[in-house]
């Protein structure tokens, strides 16, 4: 049985005080319920270290947005693995839509930053997702399939057996329009069955894959019960402890 996992993305959210606030509100609202699942919280670089001091005798877990390819050296603004580890960070979000459009990352980058990732021991949550444009034209399948090949290649199983993926829908990002479980399922499903197809059928299996993409209290349960979606990626709802709570208690 693979355990749900909700992981809220607070994105360029919150400064050191407001970490503070943000994860104290939610280890008092978390409640037996909660136990069912696990939690990952990703605040920005500058406000990790306090946020570990805060989790560290939780069951919450850290991770970073984001992360630099390289382990150190003249990459003026970058982040290295280490210095994430170091934080107590233990995830890190690779490939999020946002880079990909803002930020210009590339399938190769991302795949680059994964293989460091590993190296170092930290677990990669690999988000994937088309746009409104590419689901209108009919090739979401084809996008998903592209972005797993190109993102994972090189990697072998046991480089990867702390992965997460997540499949975010860029059209359903930030706008309160998330997809319908029918629609999360049977990409989810896709991408387990690409997952067998590229390594094997027990890998496949025990693979977490999130949904991402405008979940909120209402529609998490719905999602969250559909038999390949494994947790939820959360980005607005993840900034007001009883919402991102709620959820958590929806998985
Ligand atoms: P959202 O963001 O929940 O605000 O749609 C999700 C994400 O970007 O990970």
């Amino acid at each position: 049985m693979r355990k749900k996992v909700i992981a809220g993305n607070w994105k360029m959210n919150n400064d050191v005080n407001g970490t503070v606030n943000l994860i104290s509100e939610i280890k008092k609202e978390l409640n037996a319920k909660s136990q069912k699942a696990d939690i990952i919280v990703c605040p920005p670089f500058t406000n990790l270290e306090t946020a570990y001091a805060l989790v560290k005798d939780s069951t919450i877990k850290l991770g970073a947005q984001n992360m630099y390819f390289e382990e150190s050296g003249a990459f003026t603004g970058e982040i290295s693995p280490s210095m994430l580890k170091s934080t107590g960070c233990e995830f890190v979000i690779l490939g999020h839509s946002e880079r990909r459009t803002i930020f210009h990352e590339t399938d190769q980058t991302i795949n680059k930053k994964i293989k460091t990732a590993v190296k170092h021991g930290l677990k990669p949550i690999f988000c994937i997702g088309e746009t409104l444009e590419e689901r209108e034209k009919g090739i979401t399948f084809k996008v998903i399939e592209t972005q797993v090949r190109n993102g994972l290649e090189g990697l072998t199983q046991s480089e990867l057996s702390d992965m997460i993926i997540a499949y975010e829908p860029v059209w359903a990002i930030g706008t309160g329009r998330n997809a319908t479980p029918q629609q999360a399922q049977e990409v989810h499903q896709f991408i387990r069955g690409l997952v067998a197809k590229l390594y094997n059928q027990g890998f496949a299996d025990q693979l977490v894959i999130q949904y991402g993409g405008s979940v909120k209290p209402d529609n998490a349960k719905e999602l969250l019960s559909q038999p390949d979606i494994d947790g939820a990626l959360v980005g607005g709802a993840c900034l007001k402890a009883d919402l991102f709570v709620k959820i958590i208690d929806a998985a």
